[in-house]
């Protein structure tokens, strides 16, 4: 679960973009006033911020770590920060909502990360992006004075550096923005150290540049699995932040099938959500989650602590393994039939619907002469779906094959 909330959620627009003007890849960002924009921080009151609702969501939906932005670009920070007075802390609200989000996140066994963000536009040492500097360009950035970036980079490790000492064990550290000033002006280097020494169990992200444990692919699925270990992130429609402006939504089974790909190559997905400024989230993405929850109650091991399945080749849709059961997910409705090729036809053990363990039938085939004298082909196997198998979101199929070389072989 990615969750995107700010102080700006309370208006209803994305977080940060609009105060440079918004940005061509957020169709759905607005320009605001940079003075503007930043004046709702001081009306920033979630009461109806409850993380354990989130954490039980997550649960539910057996997702299994949580990544909230505790600063965004727009430098207003969830949490309790002595290194400035641009927090939630100082708002109305008056708490730390990074401590509320991992204690809930904790109590449910859900992983914790924190999403932060290297730019601040906001400092007035980074420094702070202004009416003037509109349009914002991409390469073309404020620069800051080594004096004044001196400031901000000791800034900015205090505050990573309460982060990852405040809170107990944090399990992920996600940065971003890092694209406006070098790896050597964000001393990522020494950043990373530090990280280290503070929680030598945490994962990073490769958005501190030059480092990081996994890779990052943002709003698609990469056509090859990368050789890394990786994650995609997803918005359910093209806003990162609460924009009722924005109703382009994916529809559940679009979710659900991103989810399944995701899986068949190897990654997790980091789905997120946007909650309102009351810290709830609206009815259009609830139904979309609580679709794709009741999809996983039936079909999480299909997904989860799985590995890529069969090789594209194999088989006209994505796929998963545990042991010796490969998960298929049909994407595609069939015609009467579909064919798996390349697999050990005289262990296959059964060929089922994952969801009611109901029984398919299948046929198998290979070379004639393996069939006689080769105790382990490889073949096809064609197994027949009726229509009332198909699951109205994604249908899973599994394949058991006995071990090989057992005696239970046949
Ligand atoms: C981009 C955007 C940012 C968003 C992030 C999520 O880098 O700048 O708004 O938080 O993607 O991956």
């Amino acid at each position: 679960m990615f969750i995107h909330w700010g102080q700006s959620s309370q208006r209803g627009c994305e977080l940060s973009w609009p105060l440079v003007g918004g940005v061509f890849s957020l169709p759905f960002c607005n320009n605001i006033p940079v003075d503007e924009y930043h004046s709702t921080a001081a009306t920033f009151n979630p009461q109806k911020y409850n993380p354990q609702d989130w954490a039980q969501l997550a649960k539910r939906m057996g997702m299994q770590y949580a990544i909230l932005t505790v600063k965004h670009h727009d430098g207003f920070a969830m949490f309790d920060t002595e290194q400035s007075d641009f927090s939630s802390k100082n708002s109305p609200y008056g708490k730390d909502i990074v401590r509320e989000f991992v204690d809930a996140m904790r109590s449910h066994g859900i992983h914790i990360g924190l999403y932060f963000s290297l730019i601040d536009w906001h400092h007035p040492d980074y420094p702070a992006f202004t009416e003037a500097d509109k349009p914002y360009v991409f390469g073309q950035y404020r620069q800051p004075t080594l004096k004044q970036w001196e400031r901000f980079t000791d800034f900015m490790f205090a505050q990573v550096q309460e982060l990852l000492t405040n809170y107990g064990p944090i399990d992920i550290i996600w940065f971003d923005g890092s694209w406006e000033r070098t790896p050597e002006q964000w001393q990522a280097q020494k950043l990373n150290d530090l990280i280290r020494s503070l929680q030598p169990n945490i994962l990073i992200n490769d958005r501190l540049p030059g480092f990081g444990d996994f890779s990052t692919p943002e709003q698609f699925i990469p056509p090859q699995p990368p050789e890394s270990a990786w994650e995609t992130c997803m918005t359910i429609n093209e806003s990162w932040g609460y924009n009722p402006a924005d109703t382009h939504f994916k529809t559940a089974r679009q979710l659900i099938h991103a989810l399944c790909e995701v899986a068949g190559k190897g990654g997790n997905l980091l789905l997120n959500i946007s909650p309102m400024g009351d810290g709830t989230i609206q009815p259009e993405l609830v139904k979309r989650l609580t679709a794709v929850e009741t999809w996983m109650a039936k079909h999480s091991e299909s997904i989860l602590e799985t590995q890529p399945g069969l090789e594209p080749w194999q088989f006209y849709g994505t796929s998963t393994r545990k042991e010796n059961r490969v998960y298929l997910h049909l994407l595609l409705k069939p015609y009467d039939t579909f064919t798996v090729r390349g697999v050990p036809i005289k262990r296959v053990k059964s060929v089922q619907i994952l969801a009611n363990a109901r029984e398919l039938n299948y046929t198998k085939r290979c070379a004639i002469i393996d069939t006689l004298l080769n105790p382990d082909p490889l073949g096809e196997l064609t197994i027949t779906v009726p229509e009332s198998a198909l699951d109205p979101y994604a249908t899973v199929i599994t394949i058991d094959f006995t071990p090989e070389n057992t005696d239970e072989a046949i």
